[in-house]
């Protein structure tokens, strides 16, 4: 139907009400004006200052990572090495992919989940029962070579400037999954060299997001709460507010820092830190005011390595709490039923 076409073709056909089919049962809308607790409330999420880390006096910083990890799950990093230009070569031809014909788009749908480009609208159009106003592009980033083909050829410098942010994320990623090991004190050479070998060849998949102006923005969401599957994510978000978390059982929005990127732990890393750090639910709001673009780098092994609680943080005192897992399983999960809340990662407790 028309639906499939995105929500950014129906914003930029001028609607004044949200299609019935983004309209939330009241108990699932995100409750705005006057409601206690305030769900617009700010937060300022603790700063990583990524230079410190990679210093010669670190152990503040790592420390500070450490925290986070630990009691956000959450955080921002700033001085990360990734040049402006770069950020903004990836959200601008982001932009551009939206306002391309819906023809020229639609090549790329696919439900198939190991297709290496799939656009699409809402969280999983062929699964929700309410839509979200979101419209996406997925795109698998490893091995480069063999993805790169199939990523969209137009705008004319998509597939260059894709290729070189999730370069630059995964290089960001690499030296922050090794500071997360070392913060987790995962001292045994053998362990920690070959986690790092494992997730250098591990998978990585990019999502541009894209959530245009809403005329009802109480009715609906942007993206309905759930945790990431991964390792890391590593979030690009531009100026405009609609990132909420939870925290200490309240929905709190993360005020933006320019040029930083939003950090969060996903449920391998919970369940590899046994339990230690959370994967947090999260969700995005959808707004009336503005145009609102991200794009997550999220980050684990290849789909068919186990994921399972570090055996230096497993003991007889502190058995572990999850059950193994990988990322094909995570995929099977999503493609037989709508994932929601944290449900996959429950079930491997
Ligand atoms: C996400 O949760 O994957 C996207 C969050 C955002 O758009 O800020
Ligand atoms: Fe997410």
């Amino acid at each position: 139907t028309h639906l499939l076409k995105g929500v950014k073709h129906l914003s930029r056909n001028g609607i004044s009400k949200v299609p019935e089919k983004y309209v939330l049962p009241v108990w699932e809308r995100p409750m705005t004006w006057g409601a206690e607790p305030d769900p617009l409330k700010l937060i300022a999420l603790p700063v990583v200052d990524f230079s410190e880390l990679q210093g010669p006096n670190n152990s503040e910083a790592l420390k500070s990572l450490s925290d986070a990890c630990r009691d956000y799950g959450f955080f921002q990093l700033v001085n990360h090495g990734i040049p402006e230009e770069v950020t903004r070569g990836i959200v601008e031809v982001s932009k551009k992919f939206f306002e391309l014909p819906f023809e020229e788009r639609s090549k790329y749908m696919s439900s198939d989940m190991y297709s290496p480009v799939r656009y699409g609208t809402s969280f999983n159009q062929s699964k929700d029962k309410v839509f979200c106003w979101r419209d996406f592009l997925k795109l698998t980033c490893h091995p480069m070579e063999k993805v790169l083909p199939h990523w969209p050829s137009s705008p004319p410098d998509m597939r260059e400037l894709s290729a070189y942010y999730a370069k630059a994320a995964k290089n960001l990623f690499m030296e922050l999954t090794g500071a997360i090991l070392r913060g987790l004190e995962i001292n045994q050479v053998e362990e920690h060299g070959a986690l790092i070998e494992e997730f250098k060849a591990g998978s990585q998949l990019m999502v541009m997001n894209c959530y245009p102006r809403c005329p009802q923005p109480d009715l609906t969401l942007g993206m309905p709460p759930h945790s990431d599957y991964g390792f890391l994510t590593l979030l690009l978000q531009d100026q405009v507010e609609g990132l909420q978390i939870q925290h200490q059982d309240e929905w709190v929005m993360v005020r933006p820092i320019p040029n930083a990127r939003v950090i969060n732990v996903g449920d391998h890393l919970e369940i590899f830190s046994n339990g230690r750090y959370k994967s947090v639910l999260h969700r995005v709001l959808a707004n009336s005011r503005q145009h609102r673009v991200s794009v997550a780098s999220i980050h684990t092994l290849s789909s068919n390595r186990t994921m399972k609680p570090s055996p230096s943080l497993v003991d007889d005192a502190n058995p572990p709490k999850y059950k193994d897992t990988n990322f094909a399983s995570f995929l099977d999960y999503v493609s037989s039923q709508e994932p929601k809340n944290k449900d996959f990662l429950e079930s491997r407790k």
